[in-house]
């Protein structure tokens, strides 16, 4: 195993992880009978062939139904867990917290938790946060949940973001770790100058909820897809090298890049920028487009069984707010 400086430390390791998806698929040809696209501008723009939606249920199911499998699958029992961190922009009611949802519904009882919004980037923010609380000590088991159920905040009727987005959750269990194995190092930024350019209106304290709100249709993610890509494409490629340069990775050491999936021209630009072939980078943005929070831990998902204890994976995102950031890890399980 390479790198191993932490020996000794207590790092927070990823010991497991689940995914969950709705059943229903909505394709690209679906699409095409709703609004003016075509499978052929969404395939080539986006790298999207078809994308999960949740038909009954909110974000809390989703992120419940993957605690529960993942905890049955690790033989864990529910009251084992000291906290619940839960990264969502689609949460089940602006209060209480799905966090605190989820617990109920899983039979957490002895766990806290809340939610953290930083919409694509809400996985790292989450992750790097719930580290902090292995590290120190004071826990021993925490899950960091990435959730959203897009479908209930995207406008149906708006060609250039309805494409994109999907529903889907998942989870990672955190416990501690001394032989150097988990989360070694995260870069997190913000840009709050940047919050119109992707940014759900309405609903808020900004513009609460009134008729007028909602017949102009406010209640929806807006986004100025070019403006964003432009900041996606330089932040989320220059975040990761920073973390490699920072840690002295060369593209050799890194053995996965497990990258935000909004669009397969911003996942590329950001591996060519590391210098990393196409087959250390986790892919599955065709299958479920753009779950916001939940594409890390889906990919994570995924690509457990080809991960090795003492993989070198380098998690990076870009998003709404704006956020980004990237995570240096090494994966602490074969599976
Ligand atoms: O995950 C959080 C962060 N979000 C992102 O990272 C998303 C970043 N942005 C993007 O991924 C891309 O900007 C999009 C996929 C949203 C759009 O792709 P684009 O290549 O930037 O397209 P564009 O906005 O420049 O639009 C090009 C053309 C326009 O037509 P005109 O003005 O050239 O005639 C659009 O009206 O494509 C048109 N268009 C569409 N055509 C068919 C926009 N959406 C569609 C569509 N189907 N769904």
């Amino acid at each position: 195993m390479k790198h191993l400086v932490n020996m000794g430390k207590i790092t927070a390791a990823i010991t497991g992880v689940q995914g969950y998806v709705p059943e229903h698929i909505l394709t690209n040809d679906d699409l095409a009978e709703i609004v003016d696209t075509s499978n052929e501008w969404i395939l080539s723009r986006t790298g999207i062939e078809e994308r999960r939606i949740m038909k009954d249920g909110a974000s809390s199911d989703m992120a419940a139904a993957a605690v529960s499998q993942l905890l049955e699958k690790k033989g864990i029992d529910p009251l084992d867990i000291d906290l619940v961190i839960c990264g969502t922009v689609t949460p089940d009611y602006p209060f209480p917290s799905t966090s605190n949802v989820v617990c109920d519904k899983v039979g957490m009882k002895n766990a806290w938790g809340y939610d953290v919004i930083a919409a694509c980037s809400g996985f790292i923010y989450s992750l790097a946060t719930g580290a902090q609380f292995i590290e120190t000590g004071k826990y021993k088991k925490v899950l960091v949940i990435g959730v959203d159920k897009m479908s209930s905040i995207i406008d149906y009727q708006d060609r250039t973001t309805c494409v994109i987005f999907g529903d889907g959750a998942g989870v990672v269990l955190l416990e501690p770790n001394e032989e150097g194995l988990g989360v070694l190092d995260f870069i997190l930024k913000a840009d709050g100058a940047g919050r119109n350019y992707l940014i759900q209106p309405a609903g808020g304290s900004a513009n609460p909820p009134t008729h007028q709100t909602i017949e102009d249709r406010l209640h929806y993610v807006k986004q100025e897809g070019k403006q964003v890509f432009k900041f996606a494409v330089t932040n989320m490629a220059e975040v990761s090298a920073e973390i490699m340069e920072k840690n002295n990775l060369s593209s050799d050491d890194v053995d996965w890049l497990v990258p935000h999936q909004a669009n397969l021209r911003i996942i590329d630009a950001t591996a060519n920028r590391m210098g990393l072939p196409k087959e250390k980078v986790m892919i599955n943005i065709q299958k479920y487009g753009n779950t916001t929070a939940g594409t890390l831990p889906l990919c994570l998902w995924d690509y457990e069984s080809q991960l090795k204890k003492g993989d070198t994976l380098i998690l990076s995102a870009f998003g709404g707010g704006f956020t980004w950031g990237a995570i240096y890890l090494k994966w602490a399980y074969n599976s």
